[in-house]
């Protein structure tokens, strides 16, 4: 039967998925990104690239392949992830702000009252969009490099008055390595200084052509200041959302990712996670890297208690055992036995890595870099 995609089984080692490609088209098999492979040629790949296979028990792959694929029929719309960066001060909180100011939802229930990391924006025409705080590069990587690429769009702000900087090209780096699709938001536009153009033209240095330059990479001049841009903006976020034609099943154990986790002092360990697969549930008994937990509550972006939280959705959960790191998974399981279980196997995994040898030989010492 067949587990895991390519793109998927590439995130959880973090390598890239063309180089996964490559290695299968040796093997025989012309498989793309997104196709389904089965056990024996997972397993074959994990080795391949040096990586461990992991097993709870015989029953279970871990979750370094646990990727289960559902099938095509139980796979319902999801909400596009899209997470925004950029050089620092080049106008990502403000346009985030402003963004979450379109929200027609937040409007009717009187504003958002919490910052959870993480939000949904309802727009006018009804489409949802998850929107992640901009988190650090490092963060992003870091995420990235344990098996969490959550992200379905990047949003690449750039000042049009300041241009391409340090963390802008490092933003696009990240976005190529992830093969996440990215958007350009040209912002500042209102300022006399501000000059698109230029932004347009150095980004083809960096092998990104917009559109307005015969290449396939949208772009659109904001200004999260004066609120100009905002609806073409999403329009395009939309665009993009509608040719990746993101699915997920929502009727089976949910499966999420940490963004963020810290410890509340009223509340005890708090994570927001957001949802991958499935939908959590109040009751749910679950493994959050190496912690367990039981879902005492759910929290919405709203600041609201829901009952339970689907596909693309961000929530807090509360009732775990203690803090997670961002990017760990959370996977819903069938009891506290079996919680226990795992968590104490995830556990190990984590001293051993920390003992771990280091690479022998040249080529795998560069792929560790890599
Ligand atoms: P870091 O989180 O520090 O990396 O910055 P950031 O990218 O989130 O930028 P932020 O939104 O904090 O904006 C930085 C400064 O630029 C603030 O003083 C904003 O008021 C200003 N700014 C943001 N967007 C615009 C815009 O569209 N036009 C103008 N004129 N100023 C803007
Ligand atoms: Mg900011």
């Amino acid at each position: 039967p067949e587990i895991i995609t390519v793109q998927e089984l590439a995130n959880r080692m973090a390598e890239k998925g063309a180089d996964l490609v490559k290695s299968l088209f040796k093997m025989g098999q012309a498989v793309t990104l997104n196709q389904p492979i089965d056990q024996d040629t997972a397993e074959l790949l994990v080795e391949e690239f040096g990586h461990r296979i992991q097993r709870v028990s015989d029953a279970d792959v871990e979750i370094g392949i646990t990727g289960d694929v559902d099938a095509p029929e139980t796979l319902k719309p999801r909400a596009p992830v899209v997470t925004i960066m950029g050089h620092v001060d080049h106008g990502k909180t403000s346009l985030l702000d402003a963004l979450r100011g379109t929200d027609v939802v937040a409007g009717e229930s009187g504003g958002i009252t919490q910052h959870i990391g993480a939000y949904q924006v309802t727009t006018k025409g009804g489409d949802v969009i998850t929107f992640l705080d901009t988190p650090g590069h490092e963060a992003f990587s870091e995420m990235r490099a344990r098996g969490a690429n959550v992200t379905d769009i990047v949003i690449l702000v750039v000042a049009a008055d300041d241009g391409l900087m340090p963390q802008t090209i490092e933003a696009i780096n990240h976005t190529k390595a992830a093969g996440v699709p990215m958007i350009v938001a040209i912002n500042k536009c209102d300022k006399p200084e501000a000059n698109p153009q230029k932004v347009r033209e150095r980004l083809l240095s960096e092998e990104i052509v917009v559109e307005d330059m015969g290449g396939d990479v949208q772009d659109v001049e904001v200004s999260a200041l004066k609120k100009t841009g905002l609806d073409e903006l999403i329009e395009k976020i939309l665009l993009q959302a509608e040719v990746m034609e993101l699915s997920a099943n929502p009727d089976r154990a949910a499966e999420g990712n940490v963004i963020e986790a810290q410890l509340d002092k009223g509340r005890g360990a708090v994570a927001t996670v957001l949802v991958r697969k499935g939908t959590l549930k109040v009751g749910d008994t679950f493994v959050i890297g190496a912690e367990s937990g039981k879902v005492r509550a759910l929290v919405n972006d709203k600041g609201q208690q829901v009952k339970s939280a689907g596909p693309s959705t961000p929530v807090e959960v509360l009732g775990l055992s203690g803090v997670p790191k961002a990017g760990d998974q959370l996977t819903v399981v069938e009891n506290e036995a079996r919680a226990r279980e795992v968590a104490a196997y995830r556990q190990e995994q984590i001293t051993l890595k920390r003992t771990a040898s280091v690479p022998t030989n040249f080529e795998s010492m560069f792929s560790a870099l890599n």
